[in-house]
């Protein structure tokens, strides 16, 4: 396969990354992971946004701006042929003598990008999935999409270990995300989520269902809940880049209601469909 390196293309076996390098060392650089459907990318702008957000948060300089990052990934999506995947990408501060604090003098950035191409609905499950809730114990920045995902790895091996398919995470009983997506509940009508503040990483899938909900005439609260909240919801669901909008029946030992997809995450689900098939 063709992988974007910097501002050139190269095969995968081309590409090198340098044992100094500060992603490698520090798990210091940032990144992004978005879809393409019918050889286009799926909400590119909210995207590159977001990439600027976090690269300011973590004061790192894009090696060249969004839009010229835009038509590179549009090349290597278009070099590999690709209908329908993913675009990873991802940019590190830079390779030199490992030191904590930044260098002194500035170093060019890392950027790497490369795609992995899916079936359009393999990573689909309508059915729903099982969850197991585990502690939240990342640090207080979760709202830059940093390469620093210990926490979250750890917390999404806990769940597998559980047989469960994702971990729902929660500080001190208040839910927060998922361990790779943010999570949803109905009550009693009203979407419920945890506000986009630093608990969370807002995802644009998340932004993008607020707006659907908006579009559909459901209620929406933006505010935080509790683990106690989430098994009495009548409805759960998570969302992300890979699993749109994907129903939670199951956490832990306890059915979500009748342990079936809810009435409104259906809703969301066949307009979200409706939007990118
Ligand atoms: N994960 N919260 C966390 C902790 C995430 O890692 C992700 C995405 C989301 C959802 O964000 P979005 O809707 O923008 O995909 C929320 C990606 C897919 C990943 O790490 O591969």
């Amino acid at each position: 396969s063709v992988i974007l390196y910097n501002d050139t293309f190269l095969t995968r076996e081309q590409g090198k990354v340098d044992m100094e390098d500060r992603g490698y060392q520090f798990g210091d650089g940032i990144y992004e992971a978005l879809r393409v459907y019918n050889g286009k990318m799926f909400l590119l702008d909210l995207h590159m946004k977001r990439l600027a957000r976090s690269a300011r948060e973590l004061r790192l300089t894009l090696p060249y701006d969004t839009d010229h990052l835009a038509e590179n990934l549009d090349k290597l999506i278009k070099e590999n042929k690709m209908e329908n995947g993913y675009v990873y990408f991802q940019i590190t501060r830079g390779a030199i003598e490992r030191k904590h604090r930044f260098p002194e003098k500035p170093i060019s950035c890392v950027l790497t990008g490369s795609v992995e191409e899916t079936t359009q609905d393999e990573d689909l499950h309508a059915e729903g999935i099982k969850a197991s809730l585990v502690d939240d114990i990342r640090w207080l920045r979760c709202d830059i999409k940093t390469l620093n995902l210990l926490g979250n790895v750890l917390a999404n091996q806990d769940a597998f270990e559980k047989g469960a398919d994702e971990a729902i995470l929660h500080r001190d009983g208040v839910v927060t995300e998922g361990s790779t997506c943010n999570v949803f509940i109905v009550k009693d009508g009203t979407l419920i989520t945890h506000p986009a503040n630093h608990f969370i990483l807002n995802g644009i899938t998340r932004i993008f269902v607020l707006e659907l909900a908006n579009r559909l005439g459901i209620p929406v609260e933006e505010r935080t809940y509790t683990t106690e909240e989430l098994l009495n919801a009548d409805e759960a669901f998570i969302t992300s880049t890979g699993v749109r909008v994907t129903p939670v029946v199951q956490i832990d030992d306890h059915l979500v209601r009748d342990g079936k997809p809810g009435q409104i995450t259906t809703r969301l689900l066949d307009a979200f469909n409706q939007d990118v098939d």
